[in-house]
C-alpha cells in the first residue's frame, strides 16, 4: 500500500496553505485503577488539513478519534507530540486556537428550555460579540440552516434534524473559518443525514469554511470528503482522497456468470492485461481487475469465441469498507455490530466509548 499514512507533503502539493497541522500525537489515558492498563488512544497521528478542504478522520467505534478532536480544539491536552491550528500551538496558546474554531459534537449542548436564536445569541455572547451585527448573524444563519421559521420556538419542540442544524449554526456563529464535527449526524436517519451534509457544502461554498469531522459512516465520508484519514485503534492507516484509496486497493471487480456446465473460463480470463485475479463459484467468475468497464467487451468476446455462454457481466467498484479491510486486517464493523442508530432526537446516542483494554 502505497498512499502514505499522514504524508506531510499532501496538502502541500495542492497548493493550498496548512489549517491544521498535526506532528505525532499521542494520547494515554491512565489506568482507571492499580492493577488495570492504560488506553493508548492516539499512538503517534501526523497529517495535515489544506484551507478549504473537508477533511474526514474516519474510524470505527474506539479508533481515537473524539480524543484526537478535543486535543486539536484544545480540550484535552495531549501525552506527546504537537498540533498546530492557523500555525498557532493549540498546547501553549489555547484561548488563540479556540477564537478561531468552531465546534459541534455530537451531543446536543442547546438550552432546551430557551429558543435556538437565544441560544444562538448566548454563544456569540461567550466570544464578546452582542449588537445588530450579531442579531443580522444571527438570522443569516438561522435561514442558511432551514430554521428560519424556528428560530423562535423553543428548542425542545425541534425534530433531531433540526437540533442538530442548530448545533451547526451555534458553532458557526462567532464566523470561524474552521469548524471541527465529531460524528455530527449520529443519531440522524439516512435522510436526515444526507440534509445535514448538504447545509456542510453550503457552508464551506458561501463562508469558505474548512471543515475536520469525524465519522465512522464509510459511505458518508465517501460521498463528501475532499480527502480521509483512515484511523484504526490509534493509529493512521492511510490518507488520502476517497479516489485514491479506492484505487489504492486494486480496482474493480468483475462479476461474470456463464452458462452451467460452460467450460472452464478462467485460463482466458488471467492473461488478459488488466486483470490481477480470478476465481470461480460454480457457473460465476470473480475477476480482480483495474479496468472493468474495458474489460467487458474482452471478457464476451474471449468467451464466444471459446463457445462459451455469458449469462452476465457485472462491475464492482471498491467501497471504503475493502479499503479498510485491506488496511487493517479486520472488518470495519466487529461480527454482529450493526450501525448505531439513535433516534431519540439529537442527544447524541451514548456508547461511542469502543473497546477498553
Ligand atoms: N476519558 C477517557 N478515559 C479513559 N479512556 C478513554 C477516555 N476517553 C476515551 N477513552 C478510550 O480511548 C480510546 C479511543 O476513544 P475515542 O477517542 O473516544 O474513540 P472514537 O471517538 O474513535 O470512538 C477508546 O479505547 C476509549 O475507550
Ligand atoms: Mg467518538
Amino acid at each position: 500500500m502505497t498512499v502514505g499514512a499522514g504524508n506531510p507533503r499532501t496538502s502541500a502539493e495542492g497548493g493550498h496553505d496548512v489549517v491544521i497541522d498535526v506532528d505525532n500525537l499521542r494520547m494515554i489515558y491512565p489506568a482507571p485503577k492499580p492493577g488495570a492498563l492504560p488506553t493508548v488512544a492516539v499512538d503517534g497521528v501526523s497529517f495535515q488539513v489544506g484551507r478549504g478542504e473537508i477533511f474526514g478522520f474516519l474510524g470505527p467505534n474506539g479508533a481515537g478519534k473524539t480524543t484526537t478532536i478535543s486535543i486539536l480544539t484544545t480540550l484535552l491536552q495531549p501525552t506527546a507530540g504537537h498540533a498546530r491550528v492557523e500555525g498557532i500551538d493549540v498546547g501553549t496558546r489555547p484561548n488563540d486556537v479556540r477564537r478561531k474554531l468552531g465546534l459541534v459534537f455530537q451531543r446536543s449542548t442547546a438550552d432546551e428550555e430557551l429558543t435556538g436564536r437565544e441560544n444562538m445569541a448566548i454563544q456569540a455572547g461567550l466570544y464578546g460579540h452582542s449588537g445588530t451585527s450579531v442579531d443580522r448573524r444571527v438570522t443569516e444563519l438561522l435561514v442558511q440552516m432551514d430554521l428560519g421559521s424556528v428560530g423562535d420556538r423553543l428548542v425542545k419542540t425541534y425534530s433531531g434534524g433540526m437540533r442538530r442544524r442548530l448545533e451547526l449554526a451555534v458553532g458557526m456563529v462567532h464566523d470561524p473559518k474552521l469548524l471541527f464535527l465529531d460524528e455530527p449526524t449520529l443519531g440522524l436517519d439516512p435522510q436526515g443525514r444526507a440534509g445535514f451534509w448538504r447545509y456542510i457544502r453550503t457552508l464551506r461554498g458561501s463562508e469558505g469554511v474548512t471543515v475536520f469531522m469525524t465519522t465512522h459512516y464509510l459511505d458518508e465520508a465517501d460521498q463528501l470528503c475532499d480527502r480521509i484519514a483512515v484511523i484504526d485503534r490509534g493509529k493512521i492507516v492511510a490518507t488520502g482522497t476517497p479516489k485514491e484509496l479506492k484505487d489504492g486497493i486494486g480496482g474493480d471487480t468483475l462479476e461474470v456468470a456463464v452458462a452451467p456446465g460452460a467450460a472452464d473460463l478462467s485460463p482466458l480470463l488471467t492473461p488478459m492485461p488488466g486483470v490481477k485475479a480470478v476465481s470461480r463459484r460454480e457457473d460465476s467468475y470473480r475477476v480482480k481487475c483495474t479496468n472493468g468497464e474495458q474489460l467487458i467487451p474482452k471478457v464476451v468476446l474471449a468467451a464466444e469465441q471459446a463457445g462459451i455462454s455469458v449469462r452476465g457481466v457485472t462491475v464492482a467498484k471498491p467501497t471504503l469498507d475493502e479499503v479498510f479491510l485491506e488496511l487493517t486486517g479486520h472488518a470495519y464493523r466487529e461480527e454482529g455490530e450493526s450501525p448505531k442508530e439513535d433516534r431519540s432526537g439529537g442527544n447524541g446516542g451514548g456508547s461511542d466509548q469502543g473497546r477498553r483494554p
